[in-house]
């Protein structure tokens, strides 16, 4: 066969299965009741409060994105309908889908996904950061839009486990190219058929495909379309170089310097934004 037909044909697959994923009887429990919910016409947002709730780790990180610094609460919300109000239906439906994923009672699995959930949380804190300096885009769809941004990574460990963990190795260069041999697809194609299929909006399963080559649309980012695909690659850079190991994800685009002009951010701004955000970093590090 082929070389190209084959890698096509499992990537397919592999698209099938992610796009599906909500039929899967494998995912997190919590995930099968978050859908439950959300995909019935007459459930409110009171019974989606209800769901939250009920999962301790879930509830944990939903008052963390509504306690986070760029809601301007911090640390007064105290319950899951206070922060349903704050946040909205939507936002907290795309949150519990989301985070739900990051749930494990596996011990070595806790260690990967608690280790990416900080870096995700902290790639979201600066995507806000960023939308708030530039005026680019709402701070929380950006926030969201960087709080996934790696879902994909987290989808390819729910379905290949410990494989996942040996292809991905420290992450950094060549990081995508080694996702392609081993499973036919990058984390952020992934990511992107997971938006997709759980009908997230367009604007966020795009930043989630091209977080890692936002140069493919730096004509459209320099004419005011997609601002979030740059922003969350720059807040990617920010938050990764502060760091080593398992959850970094840092892939320095050719097109860096033309990007961060695109969104209006010379390197001052940036190293304001960087200082802003290791600033926040005391009260992340009190979350985890
Ligand atoms: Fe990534």
């Amino acid at each position: 066969m082929d070389s190209a037909y084959a890698l096509n044909e499992e990537k397919e697959l592999l698209r099938e299965r992610v796009v599906g994923m909500a039929n899967l009887s494998t995912i997190p429990i919590t995930l099968k009741h978050v859908l439950e919910v959300v995909e019935n016409e007459n459930s409110s947002t009171s019974d989606l409060v209800k769901v939250v709730e009920q999962d301790q780790s879930l509830a944990t990180k939903v008052l963390a994105v509504a306690n986070s610094a760029f809601y301007g609460y911090g640390g007064r919300v105290k319950s899951i309908s206070q922060a349903a109000v704050i946040l909205g239906f939507n936002m907290v439906r795309n949150l519990a889908i989301s985070v739900s994923l990051f749930d494990t009672t596996d011990k070595k699995a806790a260690k990967f996904l608690t280790g990416l959930w900080r870096h995700s949380f902290e790639v979201a804190s600066v995507s806000a950061l960023l939308a708030d300096r530039t005026g680019l885009g709402r701070k929380d769809n950006a926030f969201l839009a960087g709080l996934i941004s790696d879902i994909g990574r987290v989808i390819l460990y729910q379905i290949f486990e410990s494989e996942y963990l040996d292809v991905y190795g420290d992450g950094g260069e060549g990081v995508l190219e080694r996702e392609v041999a081993a499973f036919g697809a990058t984390h952020s194609e992934v990511g992107a058929w997971f938006a997709e299929g759980f009908r997230f909006q367009k604007e966020c399963s795009l930043t989630i495909e091209e977080h890692h080559c936002p140069e493919k649309l730096l004509s459209s980012i320099r004419s005011g379309s997609h601002p979030l695909v740059a922003l969350v690659y720059l807040a990617d850079v920010i938050v990764s170089e502060q760091k080593s190991g398992s959850a970094v994800d840092i892939i320095i685009s050719p097109e860096h310097d033309a990007i961060m002009e695109a969104v209006y951010l010379d390197p001052e701004s940036m190293a304001e934004v960087r200082a802003e955000y290791l600033e926040m970093a005391n009260s992340i590090n009190s979350i985890f």
